[in-house]
């Protein structure tokens, strides 16, 4: 995740190439909801599998829209997902999900100050958006594990 530590002052070039790893991000969400929400089992689990499927849909604009901006800024968007954690274990399930959405957090509140940087406002705002939306997935995942949602300021390398 080296690439992931630029500091607030990036090139052009390099905000494309950390927006295609926010796309690749998105995609890993979108597969990992579509696959959870449907294999999710126990009665104590369905109102949250109910509560994924919607955010599979949120994922798919969030992708729809980092790819745009990718595309804005010359450059070519990724097709490649990041891994998903296959489990057929509940709580892993929620579990990865939720590890993904901290480390997702994280890299747009980083992407934001990058982009204000630059003068990208509007995508700055786009991602604003995105990044409001993400705190929700994470506090309804925090809240099925009932846990109280992680505090993402801290370094991921500290995460259970
Ligand atoms: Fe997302
Ligand atoms: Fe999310």
């Amino acid at each position: 995740m080296a690439s992931e530590d630029k500091g607030t002052t990036v090139t052009r070039d390099q905000l494309i190439e950390l927006l295609n790893q926010d796309l690749a991000r998105e995609y890993q969400a979108i597969i990992a909801y579509v696959v959870y929400s449907q294999a999710l089992k126990g009665a104590q689990y369905m109102s949250i599998a109910k509560e994924l499927e919607v955010h599979a849909g949120e994922e798919l604009q969030h992708a729809l829209t980092i790819a745009k901006h990718v595309d804005y800024l010359g450059g070519m968007p990724v097709a490649t997902a990041l891994p998903v954690v296959l489990t057929e274990e509940a709580t892993a399930m929620l579990r990865a999900d939720l590890n993904n959405e901290n480390d997702t957090i994280r890299a747009y509140r980083q992407r934001l100050k990058q982009c204000e940087a630059l003068g990208e406002y509007a995508i700055a705002e786009d991602i604003r958006e995105i990044l409001r939306q993400e705190q929700e997935h994470q506090q309804d995942l925090a809240t099925a594990l009932g846990e109280d949602v992680p505090d993402v300021s801290k370094p991921a390398a500290e995460r259970k």
